[in-house]
């Protein structure tokens, strides 16, 4: 049975009782849950069986919300926030103590944001309470695009998809955090280090060798499919290298024919990247209901929003610990 539905006095209903329901964002559809309800936040490292280490963001429906959550808001801070929200931007900024320790697995810093959905702001301004919501997938997989890949993965475990159509952006936010008041990305997301630059000058991007991730969205194996997948730079000599293999692919500029043997998935052309990062998800969840061997998919080139898809690629391509 669907748990679809595009009832929004009832997601109010549900996540005023503790409980949770999934919404969509103009990223990808997350799972929420009241930040000060200890039974809601709990319930959703439950279903997405997420380490508590691993902190929320908190996302509230406008920048004035913020000021109530957090100590501090550096000046380059604030730029960002007026210039991309609401928007697929989150911020790290200092807490103040009413912020639960839960939602920031301790830390003394909270990651906030305005996400950009007609729905989900309309959900934010009716509620008393902002809404903690990691992705609404479990775990190391992949993010949800579509009501119907959450539905997908959590019909038996929540009660509720509020129904959003399919993610405008379709990559998770661009995290960024201050040292000293200069930004930091934490994370590459649907907002690109080029648009962060031309409002904020310099932008370094955290190392992702790094063995104690700071956004644990860092952590190497995420966002991957169950079918073993590969990340190259020729698909047409990988292919011809994997004659025995059924193969789902992942193009943007390579010309390669669908056969009975090789799905072909062609992302978009290299000029148009943000067409690409909004299709990428849905593409991978599609390919792997195909029973195929493996997938391969070709690199991007590394500017704009292909640093965003490479990132993912690479975190899919991880064999699990
Ligand atoms: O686009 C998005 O950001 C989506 C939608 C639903 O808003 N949400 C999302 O949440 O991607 P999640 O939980 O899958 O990823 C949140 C990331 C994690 O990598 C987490 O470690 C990091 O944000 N994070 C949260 N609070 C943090 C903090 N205080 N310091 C550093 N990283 C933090
Ligand atoms: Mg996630």
């Amino acid at each position: 049975m669907s748990i679809i539905s595009t009832d929004i006095a009832k997601a109010i209903a549900i996540l005023n009782n503790d409980d949770v329901v999934a919404i969509p964002t103009e990223t990808v559809y997350g799972l929420a849950g009241n930040i000060y309800s200890e039974k809601a936040i709990n319930r959703i490292f439950a279903v997405k069986k997420r380490p508590f280490f691993n902190p929320l963001i908190v996302h509230v429906h406008d920048v004035k919300e913020v000021d109530k959550l957090v100590t501090d808001f550096p000046e380059k801070a604030r730029l960002l926030a007026l210039t991309f929200w609401p928007g697929s931007l989150t911020l790290i900024l200092p807490k103040k103590d009413s912020v639960p320790d839960l939602i920031t697995a301790g830390k003394d810093s909270v990651a906030v944001r305005v996400p950009n959905h007609p729905v989900t702001l309309e959900l934010l301004r009716r509620l008393d309470f902002p809404l903690a919501a990691p992705s609404a997938n479990p775990f190391g997989s992949i993010s949800p695009t579509k009501a119907i890949h959450v539905n997908d993965y959590f019909e038996n475990d929540i009660g509720m998809v509020l129904e959003g159509g399919s993610c405008a952006n379709g990559i998770e936010s661009t995290i960024v955090g201050f040292e000293s008041g200069e930004p930091i990305v934490y994370r590459l997301g649907s907002i690109s280090l080029e648009e962060l630059e031309a409002v904020v000058g310099p932008v370094s991007v955290m190392n992702k060798k790094e063995n104690a991730p700071v956004a644990p969205g860092m952590l190497s194996r995420h966002y991957a499919p169950k079918t073993r997948t590969y990340l190259v730079d020729n698909v047409t000599a990988f292919i011809a290298n994997h004659t025995d293999k059924k193969i789902g692919v992942i193009t943007h500029d390579e010309h390669i024919e669908t056969t009975e043997r090789v799905t072909v998935i062609k992302l978009s052309s290299t000029a148009d990247l943000k067409q690409a990062a909004a299709a990428l998800y849905s593409s991978m969840h599609h390919l792997d209901t195909l029973d195929l061997d493996l997938i391969v998919a070709q690199r991007f080139p590394d500017t704009g929003m292909g640093r965003a898809i490479n990132d993912r690629l690479e975190r899919a391509t991880k064999i699990a610990d």
